[in-house]
């Protein structure tokens, strides 16, 4: 058997299986991510920048720093270059379809003043955006049926890309990714830094740092909440944990959409599936006794 290295220099790509192993622990601890086995390749490309950019030698240094605090934002710079941000416009298309053509109109009729989405795991912003734009054609569809005022709350672990998303504004490959010729004249403005989403749009949203991993308290209730491409990284116990306090956030009769290969069979039964033109939601069954952690 191969004895452990102690020592490693990423940059030359081997880690070895103390330093992954003690990597691996971290990443699972601070944002719920699991690398399978043999990733160490993934480690040492990813963090090869990172080590550059905080002037470190080797992932034992980087892990060693870690763990001391010294180094402002290496954690979260760790954190954002081990996820995947990957996401479009209206991804997937149809629950945003289920949004405008089925919840909306059941909401709708709720004599409640504000209605409530969350987008938990936004990432640059093409998803809350997506629901604002959803909102705003229903109600340019449907004059004088949505009464109540709708809040999205868009929340993500990393401070970089919530504050990418935060300003909204998008080059033209990331434009061409999912959205329609209309929906761009309707929802953009030329800016000199590029195509920036419409004040109205930007104004349902709220921006907030947020752990998946840790308390929703601060959050409060909602009617809908889009968890979507993130869990799929996550262990069958942080799902479970996740998809059991997301049923706290949700008012009666909320809905809850999560990625194309996601689900909660298997995992947690405080859900019920149900198909809705063309793709599939979560409602809560029996409502859980109301505990925040
Ligand atoms: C693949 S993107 C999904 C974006 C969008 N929901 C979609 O479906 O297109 C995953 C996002 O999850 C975020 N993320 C990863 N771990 C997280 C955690 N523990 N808490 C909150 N967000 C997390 C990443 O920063 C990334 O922006």
């Amino acid at each position: 058997m191969l004895e452990p290295k102690r020592k490693t220099d990423v940059a030359s790509s081997s880690v070895g299986e103390l330093e992954y192993r003690g990597f691996r622990e971290f990443l699972e601890q601070a944002c719920g991510i699991v690398l399978g086995e043999n990733k160490q390749y993934l480690v040492s490309s990813r963090m090869k920048k990172v080590l550059s950019e905080f002037k470190l030698g080797t992932l034992t240094d980087l892990m060693h720093e870690m763990k001391a605090g010294r180094i402002r934002g290496l954690r979260e710079r760790v954190i954002e270059a081990m996820t995947t941000n990957e996401t479009s416009w209206f991804r997937d298309r149809m629950p945003f379809e289920a949004l405008r053509t089925k919840i909306l109109p059941e909401l709708a009729r709720q004599e409640t003043k504000r209605l409530r989405i969350w987008s938990a795991a936004c990432s640059s912003g093409q998803e809350p955006y997506s629901i604002s734009m959803t909102v705003h054609e229903f109600q340019m569809f449907n004059p004088g049926l949505l009464t109540q005022e709708v809040e999205i709350i868009a929340t993500d672990i990393s401070p970089a890309i919530l504050s990418a998303a935060s300003r909204g504004v998008y080059d033209e490959p990331s434009l061409a990714r999912g959205l329609s010729e209309e929906r761009r004249r309707r929802y953009f403005e030329r800016t000199p830094e590029g195509m920036r989403v419409t004040q109205s749009v930007r104004d349902r949203i709220q921006f907030r740092e947020l752990n998946l991993l840790k308390s929703y308290a601060l959050l409060g209730r909602f009617d809908v909440v889009f968890c979507r491409n993130v869990l799929i990284y996550f262990s069958e116990e942080s799902k479970r944990d996740i998809l059991e306090r997301i049923a706290h956030t949700l008012n009666p009769g909320g809905y809850l959409f999560l990625g194309g290969s996601e689900s909660v069979t298997n995992i947690t039964d405080v859900f019920e599936m149900i198909k809705l033109d063309g793709t599939v939601v979560y409602k809560i069954k029996k409502k859980p006794h109301y505990t925040f952690s």
